[in-house]
Formats: C-alpha cells, sequence, structure tokens
C-alpha cells in the first residue's frame, strides 16, 4: 500500500517548500487520520482543532512534565525549576501568578518607547542600503534587545545577550546527539544562567524598576520564587520570547509579499496590523506543535490513547482545519483569527502574546514608514528544518 496516500508516511519537511507540501499532507491527516500513532517514534499526533483544544484544556491529563516520563532526567534539579512550559498545576499556577501581573497589555505597554527606539535604531542602521536581511538585521536582534531591557540587564551586555542566543538558536546546525554538540550548547547554556545569577544577585541586594526585581519580590499566598526559579524563568524569557518572534516577523513580510494586496491595505491602514498579526500566527504560525504526556488512560476522537504515551498537538494542522477556519488556505487580514493556535491555549497559552504583538506591531509600523516598498528577493527562501518551528533562518529584501 502507498502510504503517502494512505495519508501516512513521514510528513514533508516545512524547508521543501515553505509548506505547501507539509499541508496538503496534514489536510489528508484531519480527514483520514485525525488521532494518529507514528510507529518509529511511538508518538501520538492530534490533528483536529477539537482534539488540540480538549488536550489543551485538560493539563491532568494531557501534562506538560514531560522530564517524569523520560529515563535518567528527573526534572526536579537547579536547572528545571522555573520553567512554566513543563510545568503542571499546582505549582504552575503559582509562578504563573507571580510572573504574570508583569506581562499584561498595559505592563509591556510602557515598554512601547523604548521598543521604537531600538527598532528605528535597528531599521536606521540599514536605510541607506536599499537591501536588507530581515532576519539578521532586524527581527533577531530586536527580541533580544527588548527582553534584555525587560530584564534590566545593562545595555553594553547586549553583544554578550546576541551572542549566547545566536549560539544557543544554532541547534539545527549540529546534531543533539553528538557528544561534543552537545556539550557545546551545555557550556553555553551555563555561562548564559551564570551571568543572569550574578545579575539576579545584584538586583537581590539593590532593587531597581526591572521585572528581575519585581520576580525577587514578589509574593503569592505567603509563597515567592528560589533564586533558582528566578534564573531559569528569566532564561525562558530569553529562549521563548526570541527565536519565535524572529521568525514570526519574518513570517510576516514572507506573507506579504506573496499578498501584495493584504501589504497596501495593511500599509494604508495601519488599524489593520494587529489583525495582520493574527493572521499570520494562524496561517503560518512559528511554533508548528508541541508535546504533552498522557497521565492516564483517554479516548480521543476514536482512538484509546493508554496512559504514560507521549502526544503532539500539531498546532499547524489545527490552524487550518476547515472545520474552525472558512476556506483555511486563503490568507484573510479580515477574518478574526484570534482563536488559533499559534500561541498555543489552555494554561500554557503563551505569556509573552502581548509583548510579542507590541514588538511586531512597532516593527511592521516602522517599516512601513521607513520603506515605501519592500520586496523578497532573496528566493528561494532558506528554511529552518528543524520540525518543531516554520520560519526562514534568512529573508532578504529589497527596498
Ligand atoms: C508559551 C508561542 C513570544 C514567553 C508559548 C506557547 C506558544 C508560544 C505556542 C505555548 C506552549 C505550550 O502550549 O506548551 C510564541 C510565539 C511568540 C512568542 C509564536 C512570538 C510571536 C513570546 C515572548 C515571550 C514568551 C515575547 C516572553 C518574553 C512564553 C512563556 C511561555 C510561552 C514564558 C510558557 C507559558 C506557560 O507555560 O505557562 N509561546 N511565543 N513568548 N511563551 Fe511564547
Amino acid at each position: 500500500m502507498d502510504l503517502r496516500q494512505s495519508g501516512m508516511g513521514k510528513a514533508p519537511a516545512y524547508s521543501l517548500d515553505g509548506g505547501r507540501s507539509l499541508h496538503r499532507w496534514l489536510r489528508d491527516m484531519r480527514q483520514h487520520h485525525p488521532v494518529q500513532r507514528e510507529p518509529l517514534t511511538r508518538v501520538w499526533t492530534l490533528y483536529r482543532y477539537r482534539d488540540i483544544i480538549q488536550a489543551t484544556a485538560d493539563p491532568a491529563t494531557f501534562s506538560s512534565e514531560l522530564w517524569r516520563y523520560l529515563p535518567g532526567d528527573r526534572g526536579d534539579d537547579a536547572l528545571t525549576a522555573g520553567n512554566l512550559t513543563a510545568m503542571d498545576p499546582p505549582r504552575h499556577r503559582l509562578v504563573r501568578d507571580l510572573v504574570s501581573r508583569s506581562f499584561t497589555a498595559r505592563a509591556v505597554g510602557a515598554l512601547r518607547p523604548r521598543i521604537a527606539a531600538i527598532a528605528a535604531e535597528l531599521i536606521g542602521a540599514v536605510a541607506d542600503r536599499g537591501e536588507m536581511d530581515v532576519v539578521a538585521d532586524l527581527s533577531d536582534p530586536l527580541p533580544v534587545l527588548v527582553i534584555g531591557e525587560l530584564l534590566g540587564l545593562p545595555m553594553a551586555d547586549r553583544e554578550l545577550l546576541s551572542d549566547w542566543a545566536r549560539r544557543l538558536l544554532s541547534f539545527d546546525k549540529g546534531d543533539l546527539t553528538d557528544e561534543v554538540v552537545r556539550k557545546r550548547v551545555a557550556d553555553t547554556q551555563q555561562e548564559l544562567l551564570d551571568y543572569l545569577r550574578a545579575h539576579c544577585r545584584r538586583r537581590r541586594t539593590k532593587p531597581q524598576d526591572d521585572l528581575i526585581s519585581r520576580l525577587i519580590q514578589a509574593e503569592v499566598d505567603g509563597q515567592r520564587l528560589t533564586e533558582d526559579e528566578v534564573v531559569n524563568f528569566a532564561n525562558l524569557l530569553l529562549l521563548a520570547g526570541h527565536v519565535t518572534t524572529t521568525l514570526l516577523l519574518a513570517n510576516i513580510v514572507l506573507t506579504l509579499d506573496e499578498h501584495p494586496a493584504a501589504a497596501a491595505e495593511a500599509r494604508a491602514d495601519r488599524g489593520l496590523i494587529p489583525g495582520l498579526i493574527e493572521e499570520t500566527l494562524r496561517y503560518r504560525p512559528v511554533i508548528v506543535s508541541n508535546m504533552r504526556v498522557t497521565t492516564r488512560a483517554v479516548t480521543v476522537g476514536t482512538e484509546q490513547l493508554p496512559a504514560g504515551q507521549f502526544v503532539s498537538l500539531s498546532f499547524i494542522s489545527g490552524n487550518r482545519d476547515e472545520q474552525y477556519f472558512t476556506d483555511p488556505d486563503r490568507f484573510d487580514i479580515h477574518r478574526d483569527a484570534r482563536k488559533h493556535l499559534g500561541f498555543g491555549h489552555g494554561i500554557h497559552y503563551c505569556l509573552g502574546a502581548p509583548l510579542a504583538r507590541l514588538e511586531l506591531g512597532i516593527a511592521l509600523e516602522a517599516m512601513f514608514d521607513r520603506f515605501s516598498r519592500i520586496e523578497v528577493t532573496g528566493a528561494p527562501v532558506d528554511y529552518y528544518d528543524t520540525p518543531g518551528v516554520a520560519g526562514p533562518r534568512s529573508l532578504r529584501i529589497a527596498f
């Protein structure tokens, strides 16, 4: 039997053709194999929107504490404390309550002038060239600098921060099963953690008006974060808030290049930019999928999943589910796309969503203001090969 025809077989890589083959394959999976176990990895994948919502809305059955089920890694050491993404309730609720106040739209709104200044500086540095790499020149440095600002890290350390982020994010160029590559990543991670710990200790003795100082002082139900939790949370922000924002801005520029009428509309009416950002999170999400593990037997669709099963939630597939989005393969900046899965769903819904929306909106406005035309030139686009993320590694434009 031809596995491709039956809808099974291996998913085509996003990098093959910018997701076109992958989306055809995913449509087939939603129709014929919506809850499917991959024979080699034994990981189940949920392809339909409604099944993904079932899993994300039920963290007691679909746990994020994957480390409990992996051999050797107990996950409760100094490295994983404070890592919200790998935590279940009740600890998740407590830590999320402690940090979420600093991430409301209102709280991050105070960063608007600084973000605008950083974006203007980055764009100003290339404006005379008439061409740029959106990733290297703008969308990669911007989020690192913004998170540095949020955490109160010295601006003088920006090159250091960018370098650590670059070294940690060169993930798809090395094989993580290779001992040398693993050691290099672990050493880089340790350098960054040591740096954040030193910063955290300085703020403990001399608090300032920044997120680290607020986290050290924050208290909910008489509980505070430990030093390990503050340090690891800062580290998580630098990772979770960086490549995601970098790739989404690049995905927006790429998608607008393919849809010139939408680009012209948003340029003429800046009030359309928030809808454009949400629609890109649906149409071309950055986080393609995320994992959970079942803590007990559960039925999803027509399938019975036993306890202890790894389950991948295909956000990219749910976002094109024809049961939930009319004409899902059409990019439409006027649709109400807010129920997309680009920021996840449920208790782990992206904490940084208000900050990401603010950064992306400011960056886009700055590009529209400064460049009278934007045209992608570097075909074919060089996409990441990593299965978990979708977006260009570099994106050359002329303006
Ligand atoms: C969680 C996407 C920007 C911090 C998530 C999740 C997704 C996501 C899909 C859910 C993961 C899950 O369900 O397991 C994105 C995208 C971004 C973005 C597409 C940019 C366009 C940011 C920024 C920050 C951030 C700027 C902070 C500076 C976090 C944190 C979590 C998270 C801390 C974990 C929340 C929890 O587990 O309770 N993000 N993110 N993200 N994101 Fe984002």
